[in-house]
């Protein structure tokens, strides 16, 4: 229950415009299409669709992915990457062939590839991050892609672009060299040693095509993995050289009804990338040098892994898009994905990049009914007003609040909080979860440091009487970020009341 009885508790965050952690970075609200279940096929991509354009691409969901504000999107898997002939998704689709996909028991019908992701990405003010198979592939197919996606015309692989109707390069700056190489569940996995040797060959012969491509070597698959850790510093001290990122991916759930642990999901966030960062200096200084790997956290979410419809097809059958992975939020996986968002803000000092993994049908903020409607999930928003609102620079927040004790991650505190501050337009954005089930919290922000008279321009809130309320089509706003009166400004103190289970943001700006 989000109402109590109970007195609010008291708690405080202390900010300073003068203690900053780093830039916002456009790239932390990243997004991920994979070919997986619905996301292309009836998500982004369905011809037959009433709102389809003329290249098939569905209107409807198009408006949506604008209206979540995503800066890049990673395509085009995850586990499909690892067994994917990135050939068989271009030239003429007649001729295209269908092929059975192994991560996922599909069947990929290849009608959308990579000139179809590429004509998808003009429509969006956002960037490609682009995988390479190093699963069932290797150095040879990397540089293929890399000449069709970037070349001049005057290649092979350019020449036969330009006949597929785009005689300009893509220019696709940013590549994942594979995709969770370390899971025993991705095609051709390998040992931290092959694959750092794999990947550092692919990443200094693409370098000799393109010298300034950003890439981003796969760490472990989770930090729960048995090889974590061990794995990344292998792996750097193969790549460390050329490689720029190294990428984290998490998933959180509340499989085990555990609210409390679950609603502390992002201190995990935290600890990984504290880790990961770690592994990475270390390797740094073996090598005496004083290069920063970056984290790509290029897939984080909330997953009910064990949930029915997660689970691919098996035996004869091969479907077609098969629903697949198609969790339906609930208001207490918004807030902790709100929560994740707030983490991922505050590690902006190492974490270069994030990818919330999916962006349609599958663990999705957008869900579609194939040749119907598309709605927004409970989690829509807290990414949308986060992407829309976190400007200028992350600001190191200390928080004071009451904590409580969990089972996965010891003791926490009860409110979770980020800020960030615009000096240009002298506007301020507070992002904030109450972790309590049962107590709201009262939070003062002491605002006297910032040399400007703010007024409060916006505040809403996230929260449900129900946590397992969820959207429908039928019932799509049911769980929304909401105006909400819910602050005071006075002698340059902002109190703001946040409901038992919420996640809230307040904007101010010079008057
Ligand atoms: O995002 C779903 C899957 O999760 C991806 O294909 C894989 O990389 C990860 O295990």
């Amino acid at each position: 229950m989000t109402t109590s009885a109970q007195p609010a508790h008291q708690a405080s965050l202390t900010l300073d415009p003068r203690f900053t952690v780093a830039p916002v970075r456009r790239r932390t609200f990243g997004a991920f299409v994979e070919h997986l279940g619905r996301c292309v096929y009836t998500g982004i991509f369905e011809p037959e669709h009433p709102t389809a354009d003329a290249d098939g691409f569905r209107a409807d969901v198009l408006e949506l992915v604008k209206e979540l504000g995503i800066s890049s999107v990673r395509y085009p898997g995850g586990n499909f990457v690892s067994g994917y002939k990135w050939e068989d998704g271009v030239g003429p689709v007649d001729q295209r062939p269908v092929r059975h996909d192994l991560a996922w028991h599909s069947t990929e019908p290849n009608t959308f590839g990579l000139d179809e992701f590429m004509t998808w990405m003009r429509h969006l003010d956002a960037e490609p991050m682009m995988a390479v198979n190093l699963g069932t592939r290797g150095v040879q197919e990397a540089l293929d892609v890399l000449e069709y996606s970037n070349a001049p015309q005057g290649t092979h692989w350019s020449d036969y672009r330009a006949a597929n109707g785009s005689p300009d390069p893509y220019k696709i700056m940013w590549w994942c060299l594979g995709n969770e190489m370390d899971g025993p569940w991705q095609i051709g996995a390998k040992s931290a040693d092959d694959y750092g040797k794999l990947a550092a060959a692919t990443a200094r012969a693409l370098r000799m095509e393109e010298p300034g491509l950003e890439l981003v070597v796969c760490g472990s698959s989770g930090r729960g993995m048995p090889t974590f850790g061990a794995w990344e510093a292998k792996v750097l001290e193969h790549t460390f050289d050329v490689v720029d990122m190294i990428s984290a991916h998490s998933y959180y759930n509340n499989q085990d009804d555990d609210a409390g642990s679950f609603l502390a999901s992002a201190v995990d966030m935290d600890r990984f990338v504290a880790s990961v960062t770690a592994t990475a200096d270390y390797i740094a200084a073996t090598k005496k040098s004083d290069k920063k790997i970056m984290v790509s956290y290029d897939e984080w979410n909330v997953w009910y892994l064990n949930r029915e419809p997660s689970k691919p097809p098996t035996g004869d059958d091969w479907p077609v898009a098969p629903v697949l992975l198609e969790d339906r939020y609930s208001a207490l996986d918004a807030v902790v994905f709100g929560s994740l968002l707030i983490s991922l803000l505050r590690n902006s000092d190492r974490v270069a990049s994030a990818s919330l993994a999916q962006l349609v049908n599958v663990i999705a903020p957008i869900m579609t009914e194939p040749g119907g409607r598309a709605w927004k999930q409970t989690t829509f928003d807290p990414f949308a007003l986060t992407s829309a609102l976190a400007r200028g620079e992350v600001l190191d927040v200390r928080v004071a609040s009451d904590t409580y004790e969990t089972a996965k991650y010891g003791i926490v505190n009860e409110v979770d909080a980020v800020a960030t501050w615009d000096a240009e337009t002298a506007t301020l954005a507070v992002f904030a979860v109450n972790r309590s089930q049962s107590s709201a919290q009262t939070v003062r922000v002491d605002l006297r440091s910032f040399d400007a008279d703010l007024a409060v321009t916006l505040s809403k809130t996230l929260t449900h009487e129900d946590p397992l309320a969820i959207n429908t089509a039928d019932d799509p706003d049911n769980v929304a970020a909401v105006d909400a009166q819910n602050y005071t400004l006075e002698d340059g103190v902002l109190t703001l009341d946040l409901p038992a289970m919420s996640w809230n943001v307040a904007q101010l700006a010079a008057k």
